[in-house]
């Protein structure tokens, strides 16, 4: 039975987008897309009625060729029925993202995007604070944040990693976070290193007269997640953070839906380009984002814009949009953009990512050749430059953080990138 989708209601099918190189006929590959991952397999079975395929079977949308030839390419969409795995992230993605990726007559396949009915939407809650609720933290109406990623990353112990904590905070960070390569290491543990860390951002309030927020990475196995939460929270923690790709989707889920979880949930997602960065196999960062977003991410990563980091400017604006974009009942997330980030690189990300950003720097800020205050000092510095549509360099005059640190690592220039 041909799994075509004449008059279906779009209330109870997600939607997949792929891209596809196939030696087959693209139609044939989607039938076959649609029956690997729905009612079907390479053969008819004795007990596939027409009335299950009817009800249960994914359908062909839509199939646009882009080249002819050995290889056919083209995009596919395709309706998954949802009454087939719930709201429920792991099976929704072993239905839209699972085994396709193996099937042998599949050169290429990658998932481009995924809509959602409201009737699927509304079984999840979402970011509990989002842009807003991040905002109302750190008492900043309408200018993008600024924050830093502790560095070393590694080895540092809680006396330490406080007091780097405090300079940071103290020259004008409004966000401190670990990095995604530390979280309850035996050198710094979560009961240790947080109340420290706590201290040292309320001596930096009492000077600076703003608020900071130390997102506290509580990734551990699946059952330890929240134990680590609750110890962090216990400790006075104002944000958590979670490597949601290596812990899972439905960690995060689980870790932002948490009723004991009253503070914003930052996501790191280290570990995405293994499946985001080929241009024709894998999961766009797009799909990334939304399913982030729809588990209950505060703050989201969403790339990395002119920094070390592998990009992909259009996605990643489509990534940042995403987060950002009118959906129903979810509150809007907050996009991050982090990596090999600097002063002279910060008008550079405003121009791209608006106002509702956040700009994390770990070697831009504790890198400073007069040390971590004044490298925040300058990042602040270049954030007023660019509100101002004052050039860096000019801005930089009687602002010696600004100024070193442009001598240090210079302006970023689209231009000659
Ligand atoms: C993070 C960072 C991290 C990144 C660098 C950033 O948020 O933890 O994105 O994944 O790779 O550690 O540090 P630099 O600013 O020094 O590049």
């Amino acid at each position: 039975m041909e799994r075509s989708a004449t008059s279906i209601d779009p209330e109870e099918f997600v939607a997949a987008t792929y891209y596809l190189e196939t030696g087959l006929d693209l139609k044939k590959a989607a039938e076959a897309l649609c029956a690997e991952q729905s009612t079907g397999t390479w053969v008819r079975v004795g007990f596939e009625s027409d009335e299950l395929i009817a009800r249960y079977s994914a359908r062909v949308l839509e199939v646009k060729e882009i080249e002819k030839g050995s290889s056919n390419k083209g995009i596919l969409k395709i309706a998954f029925p949802h009454a087939n795995f719930g709201p429920v992230i792991p099976m929704l993605l072993s239905t839209v993202a699972g085994n396709l990726f193996e099937m042998d007559d599949f050169k290429n396949i990658k998932l481009l995007d995924l809509e959602f009915p409201k009737a699927f939407t509304e079984e999840f809650k979402g970011p509990k604070f989002g842009i807003e609720g991040t905002r109302r933290a750190v008492k900043v109406k309408d200018r993008p944040l600024i924050g830093c990623i502790v560095k070393p990353c590694v080895g540092l112990g809680p006396k330490e990693f406080a007091e780097a904590c405090y300079q940071a905070a103290v020259g004008g960070v409004d966000f401190i976070k670990d990095d995604e390569l530390i979280a309850n290491p035996g050198y710094s543990p979560i009961e240790e290193r947080v109340p420290r860390v706590m201290e040292a951002l309320e001596r930096a309030k009492g000077e600076k007269g703003e608020e900071t927020l130390y997102a506290v990475n509580v990734t551990d196995e699946v059952g330890k997640i929240l134990e680590r939460a609750d110890s962090a929270l216990e400790n006075g923690a104002n944000c958590l953070m979670l490597n949601f790709i290596t812990a899972g989707y439905s960690a995060l889920r689980h870790l932002c839906e948490d009723p004991s979880v009253n503070v914003p949930v930052h996501c790191h997602r280290d570990m995405f380009a293994a499946f985001t960065r080929s241009e024709v196999h894998g999961i766009s960062t797009v799909v990334v984002s939304k399913l982030a977003r729809l588990c209950g991410g505060d703050q989201v990563h969403a790339g990395s814009v002119c920094g070390k980091l592998y990009e992909d400017l259009p996605s990643v604006l489509r990534s940042v949009e995403v987060l950002k974009e009118g959906w129903g009942h979810l509150r809007p997330s907050l996009p991050v953009s982090s990596g090999g980030q600097h002063p002279g690189k910060v008008p550079e990300n405003i121009r791209h990512l608006g106002k509702d950003a956040l700009i994390l720097a770990g070697g831009g800020i504790f890198g400073h050749k007069d040390g971590a205050t004044a490298g925040a000092k300058a990042m602040r510095q270049a954030l007023d430059a660019a509100l101002k549509g004052t050039p860096l360099e000019e801005h930089a005059k009687g602002r010696k953080e600004l100024q070193a640190a442009l001598q240090q690592w210079g302006v970023f220039n689209p231009q000659v990138s």
